[in-house]
């Protein structure tokens, strides 16, 4: 039977310059490098330079995810960017990397699922090329949440930073075999009664502001965890595979203890699990295509691999992708 499979064909991320420590921060709120790195993995993040936006970051990842697919940006018709950190309220920052890449067809609209942005997008896109009305996409997150932090409160300005990573999605047909390329599963899920866990406390309706982020750290932990590990065995129980055939791991990057917590749960081996939260701090919508980037450019995914893919957010949102590279 022939089907047609939402294969990915290359990636591509971007960080900012500023390195910003955790020694640095260390001198704006009362804070250790060893408090950040024993409770989060964390070491340093990458912070935008001033007039940088958000649209900036997304366009030169998917720059980097085009040359690396070798597709032409005119071939691109539709474009899906994941972020809680838009340029403006409106128009949508997708259309204003849709210009900077120079395409004038197609679509491009943003999605808001905050750290399960990219895997919404990668799910939506997937729909939107095996209905047929879209036939190579560009999916991307990208994050300039060192806007929206409050820098005195050192419970939250610790754990963000900025950065964008893409990929470049082609509708290919294919016979259907469980080993051929592509998006095998996709599960996504929201709870909105935890909507006030974490949250920004400003917006276009409610106050007119901007805002800033806020934070009920140990109740997201609480919930990450069993939402996660709940996720893929949703998403795994759909295909014939199980936590065993899957070549590797690549989480939302939120935090270790979280990732570490996650893989023991549904028995993943720790050598399978990329882990950027260490250079990258949690990039929200960012932080899933920047692991898979920097674990294709240094040659662990190949294709043919399995490659499990999952995040929980702000909302709670939460989903799964799992995808034959
Ligand atoms: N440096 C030093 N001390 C701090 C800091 C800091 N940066 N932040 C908080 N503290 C203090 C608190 O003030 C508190 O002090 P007190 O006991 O005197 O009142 C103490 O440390 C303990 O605070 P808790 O918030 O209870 O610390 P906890 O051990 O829960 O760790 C953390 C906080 C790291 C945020 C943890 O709750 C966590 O990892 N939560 C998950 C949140 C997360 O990852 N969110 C990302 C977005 S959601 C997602 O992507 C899944």
């Amino acid at each position: 039977m022939s089907l047609i499979r939402t294969v990915i064909e290359g990636c591509g991320s971007y960080l900012p310059d500023t390195i910003l420590t955790n020694d640095d921060l260390a001198k704006i709120v009362d804070t250790s490098d060893e408090w950040i790195y024993e409770r989060t993995g964390i070491r340093e993040r990458h912070i935008a330079a001033e007039g940088e936006l958000t649209s900036d970051l997304g366009t030169a990842a998917a720059l980097q995810a085009l040359e690396q697919a070798e597709i032409d940006a005119k071939d691109i018709d539709l474009i899906i960017l994941a972020t809680s950190t838009p340029d403006n309220t409106f128009p949508a920052t997708a259309v204003t990397i849709q210009a900077n890449l120079g395409i004038h067809h197609g679509a491009a609209f943003d999605l808001q699922a905050v750290c399960s942005g990219f895997v919404y997008a990668l799910a939506t896109a997937d729909n939107f090329i095996k209905a047929g009305q879209s036939k190579k996409a560009l999916v991307i997150g990208s994050e300039t949440f060192s806007r929206i932090l409050d820098w005195e409160d050192r419970g939250t300005c610790v754990l963000f930073g900025d950065g964008a990573g893409a990929v470049v999605l082609d509708g290919q047909k294919m016979n259907g075999a469980s080993d051929a390329r592509g998006i095998l599963a996709t599960k996504l899920r929201s709870d909105g009664r935890y909507r006030d866990k974490l949250y920004v406390d400003g917006g276009p309706s409610s106050t007119g502001t901007v805002g800033h982020l806020r934070m009920h750290g140990r109740e997201v932990f609480r919930h990450a965890v069993t939402n996660i590990a709940d996720i893929i065995q949703e998403t795994l129980a759909g295909t014939n595979y199980t936590t065993k055939d899957v070549d590797w791991f690549v989480p939302h990057q939120a935090n270790r203890r979280i990732l570490d917590g996650t893989a023991r749960k549904i028995g993943l081996a720790p050598e399978k699990v990329v882990m950027t939260v260490e250079k990258h701090a949690n990039t929200s919508a960012a932080s899933i295509p920047l692991a898979l980037n920097s674990a294709v450019a240094d040659g662990r995914i190949q294709e043919g691999h399995l490659v499990l893919m999952e995040a929980m957010g702000g909302g709670f949102t939460w989903g799964a992708v799992l995808v034959r590279w």
